[in-house]
């Protein structure tokens, strides 16, 4: 499998990422886009194009921004496609509210509120898949995503049957490149980016930043700069480690 994979990773290197998911979405009966309501909209409008039924899911932490409600909305109706909105399990949610109260991150970090809202739902989500095609990317995170590869085995989710591919078919691509791609396709954005919002997750944790500041300083910007991953991709810290 080990040799299998490099192979692929050097075979799409020199492809657009729309080939990786026409191959993905080939080898796998059942394959997921995981959407998080920014700029990974450009998977879905490649994905489109190749297949109208691709599977789109997104984790509803309820703390998003409105903003990004609606854009979940506005990409439904624009590409016609149905959209899996995936929500924390209600008691282990209130259980938690109740003992913590609403920002518990900011006295005792991200991961415990982010364990019940995200990685939850999204284990679960995973056990219905054999693959997942998520919108990371090496710029996003030199911390922790510099060598990220377009193609894995998940190192930290099962699937359905056991081993997880996961797809990371934006991970050689520029934030400049994605941009130029959502110009040019005409791909419907979420507002809060003309906003100087550039990475975008929950409300109370993600905040616009400024000229020259990296991406990533607008998430957890309490926290330390090493540990800026919510756990949906803990793989990247495990591998690192
Ligand atoms: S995060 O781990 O810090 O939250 P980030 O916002 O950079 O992740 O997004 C990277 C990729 O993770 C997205 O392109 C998407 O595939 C997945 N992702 C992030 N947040 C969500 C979400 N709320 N729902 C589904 N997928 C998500
Ligand atoms: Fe909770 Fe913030 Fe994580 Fe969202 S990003 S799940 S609000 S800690």
């Amino acid at each position: 499998m080990t040799d299998q994979l490099s192979q692929l990773n050097d075979t799409f290197a020199s492809k657009r990422p729309k080939e990786l998911i026409r191959y993905a979405l080939e080898q796998h009966d059942e394959i997921a886009i995981s959407f998080s309501g920014a700029e990974d909209a450009i998977l879905i409008d490649m994905a489109v194009g190749i297949n109208k039924a691709v599977k789109v899911f997104t984790l509803d932490t309820g703390r998003l921004h409105p903003e990004t409600y609606q854009y979940i909305e506005t990409l439904r109706k624009h590409y016609g496609i149905t959209i899996d909105v995936r929500t924390p399990d209600q008691t282990a949610l209130q259980d938690f509210v109740r003992e913590k109260g609403l920002f518990s991150f900011f006295d005792d970090g991200h991961q415990e509120c982010c364990g019940i809202r995200k990685i939850t739902p999204l284990r679960e989500k995973l056990t219905t898949l054999d693959a997942w095609i998520t919108g990371q990317r090496r710029d996003q995170s030199p911390g922790t995503r510099s060598a990220i590869p377009l193609v894995e085995v998940d190192g930290a989710f099962k699937g359905r049957q056991g081993e997880l591919i996961k797809y990371n078919p934006l991970a050689l691509w520029s934030s400049a490149q994605v941009w130029e791609y959502i110009k040019l396709y005409d791909v419907p954005f979420n507002p809060l980016h003309q906003r100087g919002f550039v990475s975008i997750g929950c409300e109370p944790c993600t905040r616009p930043v400024l000229p020259n500041q990296h991406e990533r300083e607008g998430r957890w910007w309490w926290e330390d700069a090493g540990h800026k991953e919510c756990g949906l991709h803990a793989a990247n810290i495990i591998s690192k480690a």
